[in-house]
């Protein structure tokens, strides 16, 4: 690619300013209180799209938040990439703990991060990345290199799970039709050592609720005599693992893809420090599933954890009392060949087998989604290797991640074509959590990997038609 790094130098200081616009508005998709945000994001992008040379930009509505598309056709010949990202971000709490306000960006040097990073809710997670692409679109289009046709799918409702994108791509399959499906949504190994997301875990996830007497009772007058549901509650949840920390479910292993020995040698040779990981974690042991190695235990094995649990008094000190109810969230981490549909129904009838007739018991299934993984021999990965080996000048490690983007095991169902997970975050970006940040390192080395991943998916996508 002629002058990417010249292009990026000239241009640094603007991207940066022009991605803390984004990051300045809460466009939290999980509270409707910030539905204003949501739009007022959605329309930035429109802008900022129109404004890189995209035609056909518009803000396309959904039952839910508005997915924004675009293209740049250039030739009906040459292949298509479809960018997918998206632009609403987590809830920002616990705020408290925020050095920095999550919705005021700025840059500050780190231990990982010496030559600095963005700090903001939203920055790595997925503004940022979802961001590098239109800079790198700009690159192409303003230096007349752009090989292929593109389209983007940017999405506002990923951290709630896509509730509306599935029947969206339904409707619209031609719009989006494309050859390969391009996301920086993840994460990679290190700085030094770059890696390319192979796999995404599946989800499932319930939310239940145990309800012992009608109202909250004296737990004086009826505590011993009378259910407690809070109590029954920690009881059922105690049951869902084993001895192992196998998930006791039955018939949740059943259709688990049990790894190949080649492939869990290959797993092994990423790099990975268990005393460190602890250290970093301030845990003096790690925890899981019997027979499996930490990276395996959080990325190609299936789990559940309980995310929040809750009932009765919660306030300052001590309040006597026998709550009527107790409620917890649960998610299921899933992996090739669990059907979420499947596995929440598993957990529905063995959870309610678990209720002793002394309570009542509700399950709620939430959202859900498969698995993903990318197959090695893919154009699209095989592209992504060599664009990695030229812009960090290092082969690319490739891993599979514990984390989940519903969406992409729909879009091989529909679209029929891959997706490469090019992701430039860290794991210690702190997603989701206090003190989000990405790093300025990763956020320009986006910008210059992602024009050569179109540069060598063309050439092969062109190839292998010669071919065939
Ligand atoms: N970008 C993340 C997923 C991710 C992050 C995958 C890092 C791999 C590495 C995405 O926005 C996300 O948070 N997904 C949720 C699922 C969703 C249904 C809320 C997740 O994985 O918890
Ligand atoms: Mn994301
Ligand atoms: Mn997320």
């Amino acid at each position: 690619m002629k002058n990417i790094q010249q292009y990026i130098q000239d241009h640094k200081l603007r991207f940066v300013n022009e991605l803390f616009d984004l990051l300045k508005t809460p466009s939290i998709s999980a509270d409707p209180m910030y539905k204003p945000q949501i739009l007022k994001t959605a329309n930035s992008i429109v802008q900022l799209l129109k404004d890189v040379g995209c035609k056909n930009v518009q803000s396309m509505s959904t039952q839910g938040n508005p997915v924004i598309y675009a293209d740049k056709i250039i030739d009906p010949n040459l292949p298509t990439i479809l960018v997918y990202g998206h632009y609403d971000v987590q809830p920002a709490d616990p705020v408290d703990l925020w050095d920095t306000p999550p919705f005021e960006p700025i840059v500050k040097k780190t231990e990982i991060h010496p030559e600095g990073a963005i700090f903001a809710r939203g920055a790595c997670d997925d503004k940022g990345q979802m961001f590098m692409h239109i800079k790198a679109l700009e690159f192409l289009i303003a230096t007349n290199q752009l090989p292929c046709n593109v389209k983007f799918m940017i999405e506002g409702e990923e951290e709630i799970g896509s509730p509306s994108l599935a029947n969206f791509i339904k409707k619209h399959t031609e719009l989006f039709k494309n050859d390969v499906i391009l996301i920086s949504d993840t994460g990679m190994i290190s700085n030094k050592q770059p890696s390319i997301t192979t796999g995404l875990r599946g989800l499932s996830y319930v939310e239940v609720e145990v309800t012992g007497p009608n109202r909250d009772l004296h737990s004086g007058f009826f505590g011993g005599a009378v259910a407690n549901p809070i109590n029954i509650l920690s009881q059922m949840i105690a049951k869902l693992h084993n001895k192992n920390n196998q998930v006791a479910i039955p018939g949740f292993y059943e259709d688990v893809y049990e790894l190949s020995k080649d492939e869990r040698i290959e797993i092994a040779k990423a790099p990975f420090d268990q005393k460190e990981y602890n250290k970093a974690l301030n845990i003096n042991k790690e925890h899981g599933e019997l027979g499996y190695s930490t990276i395996e235990r959080s990325s190609v094995r299936p789990t559940l954890d309980v995310n929040g649990i809750w009932g009765g008094y919660i306030g300052e000190g001590a309040k006597t009392v026998l709550p009527s109810k107790a409620f917890a969230k649960i998610s299921m981490r899933l992996v090739a060949g669990q059907d979420p549909n499947t596995i929440t129904q598993l957990f529905t009838d063995y959870f309610l087998s678990l209720a002793p007739t002394s309570v009542h018991v509700k399950v709620k299934p939430h959202h859900g989604g498969k698995a993903y993984r990318t197959p090695l021999n893919s154009l699209g990965y095989k592209a992504a290797h060599k664009a990695y080996s030229e812009t960090f000048d290092k082969q690319p490690i490739p891993q599979p991640s514990g984390g989940s983007i519903p969406i992409v095991s729909l879009f091989k169902d529909v679209f029929n074509s891959h997706t490469i997970l090019m992701g430039f975050g860290l794991n210690s970006d702190a997603i989701h959590s206090p003190n989000e940040h990405f790093g300025l390192f990763n956020f320009y080395k986006g910008i210059e990997t992602i024009p050569y991943f179109y540069k060598h998916f063309t050439d092969l996508y062109l190839e292998n038609e010669k071919n065939t």
